[in-house]
């Protein structure tokens, strides 16, 4: 049964902080909360398209949107948000922001690995903390972690992005099972590709075999929101399932690798 706005505003509300909101799947979440009624913070870089999407979504749905602009990669990032949240009664995070690194694994810096390792596990879990705690105080709340089906194996030319995601869907399955009894629920979204302008800007030659088609952000928005509270972890769209299926539990772990390794050099190398 579909739970109608007020049931997840009620839920949920009556703040969201979505980590990463600017555009593509942040900003998506960020809409689709504000119609539901959600007040909303939103965290991200670049200031005049934040500020440009908050007065969007303040005006049109007449909830309040406070912009933070702030890079994750810091090491004092969730000590700024925890700040910034300290008068907010937040009832959903959606970590949404990644670092997401194409390429040889030793062509890339090691400052540049530890940054990714920053924006996609050191942040998410130091916010999940913060968060998760005050929720589980007030006896009701939601987090949604943005993992990806990079995460259910290893690939080459994302070895290290592959890995955090894998990192993030753990972690979130974890935390499903342990703050359910207190009415916290923790989603791990994992979409396959996603036309958003990230996707767009890595330039992928193709979009990859038939059988694992590009979706659109709202989609796996509408879905994502949809499962949080029902399971530990999704992957938005039938066929990215049936592609999943086939990898994680029909191949041989090694046969898994090497297609998703194929694909990314069809998609990134030739
Ligand atoms: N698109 C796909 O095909 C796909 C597939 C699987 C999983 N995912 C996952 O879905 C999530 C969203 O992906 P996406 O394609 O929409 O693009 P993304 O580049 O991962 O995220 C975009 C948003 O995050 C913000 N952001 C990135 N780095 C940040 C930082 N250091 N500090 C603050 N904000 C930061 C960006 O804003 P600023 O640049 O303004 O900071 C932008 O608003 C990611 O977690 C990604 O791993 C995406």
């Amino acid at each position: 049964m579909s739970r109608s706005d007020s049931e997840f505003l009620a839920q949920y509300g009556p703040w969201a902080l979505v980590a990463g909101a600017s555009e593509g799947l942040g900003a998506e979440f960020a809409a689709e909360l504000a119609g539901r009624g959600l007040n909303l913070l939103l965290v991200a870089r670049r200031r005049p398209e934040l500020e440009e999407l908050s007065e969007i979504l303040a005006n049109e749905w007449g909830v309040e949107v406070r912009p933070l602009v702030l890079d994750l990669a810091g090491a004092d990032a969730a000590e700024e948000i925890q700040e910034k949240t300290a008068d907010l009664d937040i009832g959903l995070l959606v970590y949404n922001a990644a670092y997401s690194i194409i390429g040889p694994f030793l062509d890339q810096s090691s400052d540049d690995h530890l940054k990714e390792l920053n924006v996609n596990c050191r942040t998410p879990l130091a916010i999940t903390h913060h968060l998760a705690k005050r929720m589980v105080d007030r006896g009701k709340g939601g987090i949604v972690l943005l993992s990806s089906m990079a995460a259910f194996q290893g690939s080459p030319l994302i070895a290290h992005y592959a890995a955090t995601k894998a990192y993030t869907a753990i972690l979130a399955e974890g935390l499903w099972a342990e703050l359910r009894e207190s009415r916290v629920d923790v989603l791990a979204c994992c979409p396959g590709a996603t036309r958003t302008p990230n996707y767009l800007r890595s330039k992928p030659a193709s979009t990859g075999p038939a059988l694992v088609p590009v979706m659109e952000a709202e989609a796996v928005v509408r879905e994502a929101l949809a499962q949080l509270g029902r399971r530990p972890s999704m992957i938005p769209g039938p066929r990215n399932r049936i592609a999943a299926f086939l990898l994680r539990r029909l191949l041989p772990r090694r046969r898994a690798i090497a297609i998703m390794g194929d694909n990314m050099r069809s998609m990134y190398r030739d």
